[in-house]
């Protein structure tokens, strides 16, 4: 068996909802910019939750729609930028608090590709090892990390999570990954500079380190990165489609990366598909990085739209830079 079954999703978003009105009131922007610059009207702000609280409540609806018992769990795979611990992984406390207690854990930094990263990861687990059930948790806390000073990056991203368990099954699935390490400057965040009573040199550098930037904060050079991600987008899915003997237009629904809807309708029409086939949560979500494919296919799927045997073409692109496609039959 070559193929994976996804069994079940789930995904959370806070409470807290930011309106484009409220930017306007930190930084010089507009309710208009926004919307016809990135189709963002509305993103959900973590109020008292964490990354990691997050995620467990992505992978517990994902559980239940399953009707799957954590113990189930062979391994936890768990995507994430702004995790809220530089150890343990964000998988160990989401093994932990959902009782996963047979799962082995594995966390994957792949910025806003790691939810397909992962699926691919999984797919390579399923395929050719013991492992019979993998829960996938996209948990994002981009409010961690924006610079409310920037008007061009602070309106961009919301926080929230989501999940999907797969098994062995006979559905089709392929995947194309990429990285361009050549564009690392265009996106990043930096440590605190490392100080101990035994160092005393600065450090080497490289193409960040001509960025003068503070730290803990995302930087981004959004029109580059808008160039990076018309060309991968499609053609992630192109490479994946080929890989099954498919046709992009044989593709019934699309769950792209939501960074940008301009970024979106480019995409759709290189893969020649009309915008309805696109599921695009961006203007109640903002970018949530790395969850924002798990959040829009679990809508996808409890929208009742989506049927078994349909196929679903999915691509992010983030930091990195990274990029990933893939196409599963549901
Ligand atoms: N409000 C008002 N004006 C603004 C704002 C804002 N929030 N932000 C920028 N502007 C201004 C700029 O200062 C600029 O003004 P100027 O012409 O006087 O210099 C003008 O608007 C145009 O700026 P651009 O950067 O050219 O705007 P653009 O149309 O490219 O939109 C955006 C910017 C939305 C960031 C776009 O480039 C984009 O979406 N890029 C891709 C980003 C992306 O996909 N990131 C995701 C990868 S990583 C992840 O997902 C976590």
């Amino acid at each position: 068996m070559n193929g994976i079954r996804l069994c079940a999703t789930g995904s959370y978003l806070p409470d807290h909802v930011v309106t484009n009105d409220d930017y306007a009131k930190i930084v010089e922007t507009s309710d208009e910019w926004i919307r016809t610059r990135t189709g963002i009207v509305t993103r959900h702000i973590a109020n008292g939750d964490t990354t990691w609280s997050m995620g467990v409540k992505a992978a517990k609806r994902a559980l239940e729609a399953g009707g799957i018992s954590p113990e189930e769990i062979d391994l936890v795979l768990a995507t994430t930028v702004t995790g809220d611990y530089i150890t343990p992984s964000l998988s160990c406390v989401i093994q932990h608090e959902i009782g996963a207690v047979n799962a082995a854990c594995i966390d994957m930094n792949c910025a806003c590709a790691g939810f397909v990263y992962a699926l691919d990861a999984a797919h390579k687990y399923l395929c050719a090892s013991e492992v019979k059930t993998v829960l996938v948790v996209s948990a994002e806390m981009l409010s961690r990390i924006t610079n409310y000073d920037d008007r061009t990056t602070c309106v961009l991203f919301g926080d929230g999570a989501g999940a999907c368990i797969l098994q062995r099954g006979e559905n089709r699935f392929a995947s194309h990954l990429g990285a361009d390490g050549s564009g690392m400057q265009l996106m990043f965040g930096l440590y605190p500079p490392q100080k101990t009573p035994f160092n005393d040199q600065p450090a080497v550098e490289n193409e960040i380190s001509k960025i003068p930037m503070g730290t803990g904060m995302l930087y981004m050079e959004g029109r580059e990165v808008y160039k990076f991600a018309t060309r991968v987008m499609p053609e992630a899915i192109e490479k994946s489609c080929a890989k099954l003997g498919i046709s992009t237009t044989d593709l019934d629904w699309i769950v792209p990366h939501q960074a940008n809807i301009r970024i979106i309708q480019t995409a759709m029409k290189h893969l020649k598909l009309p915008m309805e086939k696109a599921w695009v949560t961006i203007q109640h979500c903002g970018n949530t990085s790395s969850a924002s494919i798990p959040i829009a296919l679990d809508e996808l799927v409890r929208s009742g739209k989506l049927s078994r045997g349909d196929t679903i073409g999915m691509a992010g692109f983030g930091a990195g830079l990274v990029y990933a496609g893939a196409v599963l039959e549901y």
